[in-house]
């Protein structure tokens, strides 16, 4: 009796504790509607680190891209993880075709074979990839990317899908998940759409999603982190470079697409990858590591995503590094106070998805994302695209996003967070450049 109103106590606290925090949040200022702060540096063709400036295209792709791989992962991320074979260990339909726009919902668990065991149940890496097609034979274009809460938290309304089992795996959630906030509380404060894409809109409007838990290969709990990295840094790697935990989500991000383009439900020339915050960040790596993705979303990623570190704006090296040191690799700590001694910034990380599409969502209120240092990164990483003879990122309204080229921008108003206009943006940027896709109904709106 006395520890569950201990529980209930503490449950209240927490409560209480977010209540307050998200009250706080809504009084966060508003950025401004017109843009601030310098160029991206260094020039993304210019000089590089002792190498000469990109002469064209080919110079970019033969010299340039691997230069800059090599960087952001001894800089920045750590190693990337060497590429793996993946066995599917069971799927399972979790719904059958019912009424709506919704064909199946299946469960489709994996395992990514290492070469040695690590700390994982088993040894090796399993994840739940819960797989969401439209009705219809397909091949579908798929958007696949992790969530922040897991498998648990994509279905809050839908009991069926409740009763059954959505994951196998039971590697510990982020604190921030299950802190005793009923959902419509997290609602209020982080969108709508927070632990879970609108999945029936997606499928209206023809787009297969793939959605699972990046935690699942490496827990996103400072410390506890750290024995997975190591199983997953490949040898020989310097110790300050050792495999950051957004690289292995980048990686997890890839052994999905392995699975996902072989399934025949699947258009492998249209995978498509989205990420909010933490998980926008892995997103835009993956792509720059792997040709596969034909588009990337990544909302609010900021520090280590979209957003240009050198502006000194929004998050600093220090406090990311600080508050999540298994995030990254530990030599990037190392530059927080030595801007001078880093060669990279974002916007290379951009152009290293060039001729791609890239959509970059942001909101007003969250300034620790620093929309305008990502709004920078996006004209810093546009002479790339150029060299591809594309209209690179012509845009000038914060607020409205491009409706030509391959990359876009946009402000909405409000806080850190996923709401439904977010989703109506990045499925209309989606249809807009991804060219082959099968016509869809025009206009669909993403409000029940
Ligand atoms: C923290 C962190 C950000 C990150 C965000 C998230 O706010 O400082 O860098 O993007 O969490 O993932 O939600």
């Amino acid at each position: 009796m006395r520890r569950t109103l201990l529980a209930i106590m503490l449950g209240l606290v927490a409560g209480l504790g977010t209540v307050l925090g998200g009250c706080a949040l809504t009084r966060l200022p508003n950025v401004p509607l017109t843009l601030t702060g310098s160029p991206a540096t260094p020039p993304i063709l210019g000089p590089l680190d002792g190498t000469a400036a990109v002469a064209s295209r080919a110079d970019w792709e033969s010299r340039r891209v691997p230069r800059l791989k090599t960087l952001f992962q001894s800089q920045i991320y750590g190693a990337m993880p060497a590429p793996a074979r993946v066995d599917i260990l069971s799927r399972v339909v979790l719904q059958a075709p019912a009424k709506g726009p919704i064909g199946t919902i299946e469960r489709i668990t994996l395992a990514v074979s290492l070469d040695r065991p690590g700390p994982w149940p088993g040894g090796r890496p399993v994840v739940d990839m819960i797989l969401i097609t439209p009705k219809g034979k397909g091949p579908f274009p798929i958007i696949a990317g992790g969530t922040f809460c897991g498998n648990d938290a994509l279905f809050p309304k839908t009991p069926e899908p409740q009763t059954l089992k959505v994951r196998t795996t039971n590697m510990p959630l982020p604190p921030e998940c299950g802190g005793g906030l009923p959902a419509f509380m997290v609602e209020a404060i982080f969108g709508k759409n927070a632990n879970s894409p609108p999945w029936e809109a997606i499928a209206r409007h023809g787009y297969a999603l793939a959605s699972w838990h990046p935690g699942d290969v490496v827990p996103d709990v400072p410390g506890i982190a750290e024995p997975y990295l190591a199983a997953l840094t490949p040898d020989g790697t310097p110790p300050d470079q050792r495999t950051g935990a957004i690289a292995a989500w980048a990686w997890t991000l890839s052994r999905m697409l392995d699975v996902l383009a072989a399934d025949p439900r699947i258009d492998p020339e249209h995978m498509l990858l989205w990420g909010h915050s933490r998980h926008g960040k892995a997103a835009l790596l993956a792509a720059a590591f792997d040709p596969r993705p034909v588009a990337v979303w990544a909302l609010q990623s900021g520090t280590g995503g979209a957003s240009l570190d050198r502006d000194e704006v929004g998050e600093p090296i220090g406090a990311i590094t600080a508050s999540f040191p298994h995030w990254f690799a530990p030599v990037y700590a190392t530059t927080a106070a030595r801007p001078d001694a880093r060669l990279l910034d974002q916007h290379q990380l951009i152009g290293l998805l060039a001729p791609r599409s890239v959509l970059v969502g942001t909101g007003r209120r969250d300034q620790w994302g620093d929309p305008h240092g990502s709004f920078r990164a996006l004209m810093g990483a546009d002479p790339v695209y150029r060299l591809y003879g594309l209209p690179g990122f012509a845009q000038t309204s914060l607020t409205k996003p491009a409706e030509v080229g391959p990359l876009a921008f946009y402000m909405r108003p409000g806080l850190h967070g996923i709401h439904s206009q977010d989703w109506a943006q990045a499925l209309a940027f989606f249809d807009r450049t991804v060219p082959k896709l099968p016509p869809t109904a025009p206009n669909i709106s993403l409000k029940p």
